[in-house]
């Protein structure tokens, strides 16, 4: 039977292929968007484009504008000013469904038994459902979070972009009790998409595929800037994996607590790693290893649909 899934999401080329994924491999029961990537007005009417493309009824309603403290901080130098750079979209008909993400979510938890949040972006709404509603954490079948790394990070030395731009956000999400997975930037970097996916992508003729394409073109081009690789790690869609076939990926138990005040380490997630029996009791899933031939195969074949 599919999973029941809500995304939490900044729309951001991976959190596009991860929305699609979702959309055509669970029941997507609903989007919520939050700041990140872009502005919240920018990632909202990426994401309502993206379920216009997939001709999908699925609601989409706004949320957080700015972190828990502090001021915003995008990504616009590597997704683009809009969030989607390179995307040929139409700007969408469809309104959101509300602007109160954290009143859908605390809702959606009550109506629907063993439902999955995807959080694929900073953390903001997830903290504030939890901060207005701590018992949502254990009617939720688990949370599955794009963020942190037990290795490097990716905007600092230490931390990845979605808990760096809302630590505070973080810390009330892994301290909740909720059953949380985390594909952080360890795992994430092991799946990445090059030049010949784009080509396989354009044979293809399915809507979702040429859009796709023209992400992944963008996507290369700009890591090739950055990074001097011309690969994309696809982030966010192990998030949906971990839910949707997590045969794909190997998770050990660990405690993660998250950095708030370290001046070189603010937003990196700690992650109790010793191997004796000193460890901290664990809070949290950690994928280590994904199946990246198989995992990207079952995403370009989700892809052709
Ligand atoms: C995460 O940050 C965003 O830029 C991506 O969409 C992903 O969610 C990777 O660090
Ligand atoms: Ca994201």
């Amino acid at each position: 039977m599919r999973q029941k899934i809500i995304i939490d999401c900044d729309p951001g080329h991976d959190d596009a292929v991860a929305i699609i994924l979702a959309a055509r491999t669970s029941q997507l029961l609903g989007i919520t968007t939050v700041d990140g990537n872009a502005s919240l007005a920018h990632v909202t009417r990426n994401a309502l484009a993206i379920t216009e493309l997939l001709e999908a009824d699925i609601p989409v309603h706004s949320g957080a504008a700015k972190p828990l403290a502090g001021e915003s901080r995008h990504a616009q130098h590597v997704h683009g000013e809009t969030g989607l750079g390179g995307a040929r979209l139409p700007l969408p008909a469809r309104e959101p469904a509300s602007e109160d993400a954290v009143e859908y979510l605390l809702a959606a938890s009550h109506e629907h038994a063993d439902c999955h949040l995807v959080a694929i972006g900073p953390l903001t709404n997830v903290a504030l459902a939890l901060q207005r509603d701590p018992t949502f954490a254990h009617r939720l079948a688990g949370i599955s979070i794009m963020g942190g790394s037990t290795s490097v990070g990716n905007v600092t030395r230490a931390a990845e972009f979605n808990v760096w731009a809302d630590p505070e956000a973080a810390d009330v999400v892994f301290s909740s009790g909720a059953h949380l997975q985390m594909c952080g930037l360890n795992l994430t970097h092991q799946l990445r998409t090059d030049d010949s996916h784009v080509a396989e992508l354009r044979q293809m003729s399915s809507v979702a595929a040429s859009f796709v394409a023209d992400l992944f073109e963008f996507m290369h081009e700009r890591m090739a800037d950055l990074s001097g690789s011309r690969t994309f790690p696809l982030h966010d869609p192990c998030a949906v994996l971990a839910v949707t076939a997590p045969h794909l990926l190997e998770f050990e138990d660990r405690a993660v607590a998250v950095e708030l005040r370290g001046t070189l380490t603010r937003g990196m997630t700690v992650v109790d790693e010793r191997v004796t029996r000193r460890r901290d009791p664990a809070n949290v899933a950690v994928a280590y290893r994904i199946d990246a031939g198989a995992a990207l195969r079952h995403i370009m074949d989700v892809l052709a649909e």
